[in-house]
């Protein structure tokens, strides 16, 4: 067994996503606020998780719903106030939960004062904070853009007669990490929170911040998919070794980076300990499954395959075998719904098919992420109209798509799968009107289907509900450590129904099935010793302990056996 000796509070926690934006409305606006999180700290707290991840929540003019940030040091009006949030920390560290913040520099909004000045004057002491590619040189090197209507990452400033980086969207301009005096301004700032007590960061696109300020070319391999090269940026190992050094290595906290375009080669130059950079990061290749290549948010033509998700994270296991540590999540604000995209969300199935994925992330190596309402099984929303979403991402790619000539439809089509907004629907917390989370007009519809039972007050009568179900898989993994340590071993690789592996280390081995598939399916099991097996948990009518291996799993049946 490979990790004890290094036992870690973020390795053990389970860590619960809040998008404050749509957890709780107390003020009345219609959006999640603040004051919301901390009338709620209750329920996180009896969910029996850790660590809360919580969405940028800094002054922001809102382009990107909080990701463009205009004051590192103040709280976005609409959700608060700093003593808001002073006191939502004071509350969470009475219940010993952890915060982790996120923080975003690998650009700030275009309304920081930093850019502010910046763009007033070529000679302004904040020129250099950005990237500027003076109009004399000619058009700047193609760069792409997520969030640009015309995909281009520079936007032409007539005030200097100068182009601006964005990798994101045009009010989302880039930080010059590669100017020292940028750095400090953000290592000021990452101190300023961790003084008030905050305990980690969540890095935003931490993979992109630095840059070869030439801008070259894009080298001919990386057209039409840009991010690895993004990714790779000269001086990156660098500054994350200087940040560790001047900052993080001076606290207690853990820092999880979004590992965009990380390829796994590169795993442990981010994340070996002896490195001294960070202490995990979010890989894409899951997210990547079932999408076109090099397209992040376009669906791929046919269904992803059971193999090819065991074999991500088989790879991804393996490479923190022995040093580093990974991070494991099935969506997040930037990805649909986990029941909707890897289970089954038809009525039938979306009970058992919600706990099944509840059961694969509890009881897998690696930190668990979970976003808020993954708990309940909320699902995708599948706007039908655009003028429902209000995601830049949505938005901005549906004008590009009709510049083109696109067929609306088509484009629809594919965003009821693969839209950020199907994760970003307000909390479902009981069958009030507005499912409990605002008084108001809500700033984006809530999914119907809270007056069904996918509602916090509803599941926590119901002693089978999903949510009953996700505490019950949380206190098991926190009573075994062999379920956050122990060594994984995949078994029967080839099957596309079943995931089946076990955790195992000196104490206990368990052995944990899964099923993926809408029908019963009987498998044979070689080389477990069921004699000495213990039911420890399952979402339907288990099977029990058999003599014979052949297991009979109903669709979507997870069961969780200790071998002794
Ligand atoms: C990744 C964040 O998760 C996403 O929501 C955001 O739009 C981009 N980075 C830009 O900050």
């Amino acid at each position: 067994m490979a990790k004890k000796s290094n036992q870690n509070w973020w390795k053990e926690g389970v860590v619960y996503q809040i998008y404050p934006r749509s957890f709780q409305d107390t003020s009345g606006n219609g959006i999640g606020d603040i004051r919301g999180i901390i009338r709620r700290l209750d329920y996180i707290q009896s969910l029996g998780v850790d660590i809360v991840w919580l969405n940028p929540v800094y002054k922001s003019p809102n382009d990107d719903h909080g990701y463009d940030i205009s004051d590192y040091r103040d709280i976005m009006e609409e959700l608060g106030t700093m003593a808001d949030f002073d006191e939502l920390l004071e509350g969470m560290k009475k219940r010993n939960l952890k915060l982790v913040m996120d923080l975003v520099v690998n650009h700030s909004s275009d309304e920081h004062p930093w850019f502010i000045e910046s763009r007033k004057c070529r000679d302004n002491p904040y020129r250099e904070y950005y990237h500027w590619w003076p109009a004399e040189k000619g058009t700047p090197p193609k760069r792409w853009s997520f969030f640009d209507v015309e995909e281009n990452a520079w936007n032409y400033d007539g005030q200097t007669d100068a182009y601006y980086l964005h990798c994101f969207s045009e009010k989302q301009p880039d930080l010059n990490w590669e100017n020292p005096t940028v750095r400090q301004e953000i290592y000021d700032l990452m101190k300023f929170w961790f003084d008030k007590g905050v305990d980690g960061f969540r890095l935003d696109v931490i993979t992109f911040i630095s840059k070869d300020t030439d801008f070259p070319e894009l080298p001919e391999e990386y057209n039409g998919d840009f991010i690895p090269f993004y990714a790779n940026g000269p001086n990156l190992h660098s500054h994350l070794k200087e940040m560790n050094q001047e900052v993080l290595s001076h606290y207690d906290v853990m820092t999880v980076g979004e590992g965009t375009g990380i390829h796994i080669d590169r795993a442990l130059d981010f994340v070996d300990e002896d490195r001294k950079e960070l202490n995990m990061f979010f890989h894409f290749d899951l997210m990547d499954l079932d999408r076109e290549k090099g397209q992040m948010f376009t669906m791929r033509k046919e269904k992803w395959k059971l193999t090819e998700f065991k074999q991500i994270h088989t790879k991804w296991d393996s490479v923190f075998e022995q040093k580093g540590w990974g991070s494991i999540y099935l969506n997040n604000h930037d990805f649909p719904r986990a029941v909707s995209r890897w289970g089954n969300d038809s009525e039938s199935y979306w009970h058992n098919s919600a706990t099944m994925l509840h059961t694969f992330l509890l009881t897998m190596r690696g930190t668990p992420y979970f976003l808020n309402g993954e708990e309940i099984g909320m699902t995708n929303i599948k706007f039908e109209n655009i003028e429902d979403y209000r995601d830049i991402n949505t938005l901005n790619r549906f004008e590009t798509m009709s510049n083109e000539g696109g067929d609306p439809q088509e484009f629809i089509k594919n965003e009821k799968h693969a839209g950020r907004d199907n994760a970003r629907t307000p909390m479902q917390w009981d069958t009030s009107p507005n499912a409990g989370f605002t008084h108001a007009t809500p700033w984006i519809k809530i999914n119907e289907n809270y007056k069904r039972d996918v509602n916090v007050q509803a599941q926590e009568l119901d002693k089978d509900s999903v949510l009953n179900y996700f505490k019950r898989m949380v206190a098991i993994r926190k009573q075994y450590g062999t379920l956050v340590y122990g060594d994984y071993t995949l078994l029967d690789p080839e099957n596309e129904e079943i995931y089946a592996y076990t955790r195992t280390d000196s104490e206990n081995s368990f052995l944990i099935l899964l099923s993926f598939s809408t029908t019963e399916n009987q498998f044979l099991l070689e080389g477990v010793d069921f004699e000495h097996a213990r039911l420890l948990i399952s979402n339907d009518s288990a099977p029990g302990v058999k003599k014979d291996p052949r297991f009979k799993l109903a669709p979507y049946q997870a069961v969780v056996y200790q071998l002794y």
